[in-house]
């Protein structure tokens, strides 16, 4: 073992800090970008009752699971397991972990990148129009072509680097703290305009009143996927962030508070983006492009649209950079950790490897369209490969190494803070769903819904 490992490792500094940086990771493109266009080809309402249901019953299990062995052994996401049990190969997991965080950046730096583009053409003016055929051609012009995007991918890189370079207490925590809040202010300004425009009611109904006949494996397996990718579970991120998180803070009531916020903020992006999308005629289920095109039309109908769209691109940039913070911070911390690398070199290396990866992802909308992994682009094999496999698959290992290699002692013990806290029965209630429940709700998802298991 490496004697220096632990030696001055940093932290969060404040309970507001360690929040702020978890949310920070929840937070991002999932909400403003995902979560709309996903509950939009999925039929709306019912979906979202399906998604509460893999975000309580799923989600926020498999969070607690990784902060309680992330700050017991105050490692990154491989370093855990390896101290946990270093004669088995549960370390696999958390390598696997490390791979599925290359593969989200590829393709959620491409889609920051679009992000922080929009910040300057709403800025210059180029996407004032409330018809949705010119906001939509803004939109394909900047993701078919091939030095824009990859112009602003590398752009993306190069911020989230240098917060990354600062430090977690420094860095990640400094930025996430100020920009949270600010975020929501905006989300609730721009609510209240989708909700008053004429025709709002047809939005508020299709988020709001489900139609149960739109459920389908498929359906379940989305919602599940969502639910990974939104907590920022499954591959370890919440391992590591956990080890940085100080042994007196109340894990299972950050982990449940995190849950809500980060539901709410879906929601209300929901509610920012379903109103305008039938008020302006379009069709709920355009795919990924949802948020680039309706959002400038819904404020270029409101006064000073202008500065708040260009307020809103900006927040949208910076949830995507937080949680690309944890995304980073999982493969820093595991290369400086086990390897002794300088955290420079680490995140240096890190983002040349993520920019090559991930200018595959954006040019399948360009010059590699054609180039297909199991029939689907590079874009979208790194997004249904990590969402709807990686990140489950890791969540049932996650699942049984807290459950039952770990066990019910280690885990009353770090759930309770060595007994400070007074709460077995919330330990008994988590460790039937970390034994039984999560296990077995993954696994019957995954089966059918990558169809090994078919039914009829
Ligand atoms: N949760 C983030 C979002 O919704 C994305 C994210 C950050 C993530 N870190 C992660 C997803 C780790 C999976 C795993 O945008």
């Amino acid at each position: 073992m490496k004697k220096d490992m632990h030696q001055k490792r940093e932290g969060f500094s404040s309970s507001i800090g360690v929040i702020a940086a978890v949310l920070g990771s929840a937070v991002g493109l999932g909400n403003i970008w995902k979560f709309p266009y996903v509950t939009g080809a999925n039929g709306g309402a019912a979906f979202i009752l399906v998604y509460l249901l893999c975000v309580a019953l799923v989600g926020l299990p498999v969070m607690l699971a990784e902060h309680l062995i992330g700050r017991h052994t105050k490692s990154n996401a491989v370093g855990a397991f390896k101290k946990l049990e270093p004669r088995r190969p549960w370390f696999l997991v958390g390598g696997a972990g490390v791979l599925s965080a290359f593969l989200i950046m590829a393709f959620y730096t491409s889609v920051a990148g679009w992000v922080y583009a929009y910040i300057f053409k709403s800025a210059g003016g180029m996407l004032i129009s409330t018809k949705p055929e010119d906001t939509s051609l803004v939109f394909t012009t900047l993701v078919s072509g091939v030095t824009e995007p990859l112009f602003w991918q590398i752009v993306v890189l190069l911020v989230t680097g240098t917060i990354i370079m600062a430090g977690v207490t420094k860095g990640i925590e400094r930025v996430t703290k100020i920009l949270m809040p600010i975020l929501f202010i905006l989300l609730i300004i721009i609510d209240i305009r989708s909700l008053t425009l004429p025709g709002a009611a047809e939005g508020l109904s299709f988020l709001f009143k489900p139609d149960f006949s739109k459920i389908t494996v498929g359906v379940i397996l989305a919602a599940l996927g969502l639910a990974f990718f939104k907590l920022s579970v499954g591959m370890g991120a919440m391992i590591t962030y956990g080890s940085y998180i100080d042994k007196n803070e109340n894990l299972p009531k950050m982990a449940i508070k995190v849950a809500l916020a980060d539901t709410l903020v879906s929601l209300m992006a929901g509610i920012a983006i379903f109103p305008a999308v039938f008020a302006f005629g379009f069709k709920p289920d355009v795919g990924p492009k949802l948020l680039f095109v309706i959002i400038p039309t819904v404020f270029n109908s409101m006064p000073f649209g202008r500065i708040f769209m260009v307020f809103f691109f900006v927040l949208t940039a910076i949830a995507a950079t937080g949680a690309m913070l944890s995304l980073l911070e999982v493969i820093i911390a595991y290369s400086t950790e086990q390897y002794q690398w300088t955290r420079r070199k680490a995140t240096l290396l890190t983002i040349l490897a993520i920019g090559l990866l991930g200018s595959t992802a954006t040019l399948s909308n360009s010059i590699l369209a054609q180039f297909t992994v199991f029939g689907k682009t590079f874009f979208d094999f790194y997004d249904f490969a990590t969402s709807n496999v990686l990140l489950p698959v890791g969540g049932i290992f996650i699942a049984l190494f807290v459950g039952w290699q770990w066990g019910h002692t280690n885990v009353k013990r770090e759930m309770s803070n060595e007994g400070q806290l007074k709460n077995d029965g919330l330990v008994r209630v988590y460790m039937v769903l970390i034994k039984y429940v999560v296990p077995i709700a993954i696994v019957l998802v995954l089966l059918v819904g990558l169809k090994i298991l078919q039914f009829e």
